[in-house]
């Protein structure tokens, strides 16, 4: 007997509906109709049922602190690393897990069940490297979280980085990043790029760098990634996070720099609500948008996902971590409003992410672990356009979040109409 059996589901870019036999936590079967007995059975009713969503950048250790111990007036990236630095001194190993595991609970409600999350190092106690490892073995079961050593003031910048992320990584944090652009100079941001690929290389890990987020047009440390990707070759495990000045770059650069990118199979990943708050902010008008060019990085072949980098900390006060709500944002700011194109924008926070993050086993494939999201919304442009209810988020075959269909009734006069926002 089965332990699940979703039927009717409709899968992304599948235009007719299946049915999904989920036994022993896996799916094992996907076909146009299956009748077997289960314990549990789902009718999706022809709604999209999606693998997952996955968010390829975020911070765990700062989020939900907002107004701790001020906000962030001038809204820049500046003012929220000074604002994160007056905060540190009065963190406790038990106030990033609360945090952190409330910022869980709301993740898997909107069916992301897969984190990369950036674990600032720069901290001497590594408290908030204490506090991740923890809520990643704790919520284990029910959200895969990746975590970053994150050189949050610099790599060469602050000396004890050093010393800081070989304590990190041997305490167990996966990825090795950096911040090129905060180091002293440009000088300095190319040779902490080079110092960090190298250790990856050494210990056979992958990398995830806040890369060029600046709106500086001549800012090169992609380049530099780039290189040291593929002279150490590290093609397919290095990530470029952000990098905004692709915005601002000359155009006959970039169309050099792409190639090179693809060459290298770097990662690339842009969080459109952060990007399109903190840009530009030294901008009059014409104001920059500040988004890396996500159109033409996919059009030149490389794989780009998208993350939602902060909820409520010192660098964004909105939010309540919805990927589908980053991708919504991410197709306006990109201009990527074709059909094809909002479709490959669904795809930015779903398999897309799970190639950058390296993840195994991810998707409605038989054979796979039996994690999926029941959407109330029967195409992907249509979950983008409501950022539609996750009705049912399932992970190994168990059903963890239930939301109720949005329905309003309207009451108007003599007549009743229960609506759902679709044609
Ligand atoms: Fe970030």
């Amino acid at each position: 007997m089965l332990d699940l059996l979703v039927k009717n589901a409709r899968l992304p870019h599948c235009t007719q509906c299946c049915d999904i036999a989920i036994h022993d936590g896996h799916f094992s079967e996907i076909a146009p109709q299956i009748d077997a007995l289960a314990s549990r059975s789902i009718d999706a009713a022809g709604f999209l049922v999606s693998p997952p969503f996955v968010d390829s950048h975020f911070h765990m250790d700062s989020t939900l602190s907002y107004g701790q111990p001020r906000v962030n007036e001038s809204g820049t990236l500046l003012e929220g690393i000074a604002l994160w630095g007056e905060l540190k001194p009065n963190l406790t190993v038990e106030s990033i897990q609360e945090r952190a595991e409330t910022l869980c609970h709301w993740a898997i409600a909107r069916g992301t069940l897969v984190i990369r999350s950036h674990v600032d190092i720069s901290d001497d106690r590594l408290l908030a490297v204490q506090a991740l490892l923890e809520v990643r073995r704790k919520y284990a079961a029910w959200l895969d979280l990746q975590l970053v050593a994150f050189p949050q003031d610099g790599y060469l910048r602050y000396a004890n980085n050093r010393s800081n992320l070989a304590r990190a990584l041997a305490m167990g944090v996966d990825v090795i990043g950096g911040i090129p652009h905060f180091e002293r100079t440009m000088a300095e941001g190319a040779a902490s790029v080079k110092a960090l690929c190298e250790l990856a290389a050494d210990h056979g890990l992958l990398v995830d760098m806040h890369c060029d987020e600046s709106d500086d047009p001549w800012s090169r440390h992609i380049e530099t990634l780039v290189f040291e990707t593929r002279r150490l070759g590290l093609e397919g495990r290095v990530t470029g996070s952000h990098l905004t000045s692709m915005h601002s770059m000359d155009n006959y650069y970039v169309s050099k720099l792409l190639p090179l990118m693809r060459e290298a199979d770097i990662q690339v990943v842009a969080n459109p609500l952060i990007n399109i708050t903190l840009q530009g902010r030294h901008d009059s008008y014409p104001k920059r948008r500040g988004m890396t060019r996500v159109k033409e990085l996919l059009r030149s072949g490389i794989n780009v996902s998208l993350g939602h980098d902060c909820v409520m900390d010192p660098w964004y006060s909105l939010g309540s971590h919805d990927m589908l709500e980053v991708a919504h944002m991410g197709l306006h700011v990109a201009q990527m409003t074709g059909t094809t194109e909002m479709a490959a924008m669904f795809d930015t926070i779903t398999i897309n992410g799970a190639r950058t993050l390296g993840l195994k086993g991810y998707g409605v494939v038989a054979g796979n672990p039996a994690d999926l999201v029941i959407l109330q919304a029967r195409t992907v442009q249509d979950a983008l356009r409501l950022r539609a209810a996750r009705l049912f988020v399932i992970r190994r075959g168990q059903v963890i979040s239930q939301t109720d269909p949005v329905m309003p009734n309207l009451h108007l006069g003599v007549q009743e109409h229960s609506i759902d926002f679709m044609l």
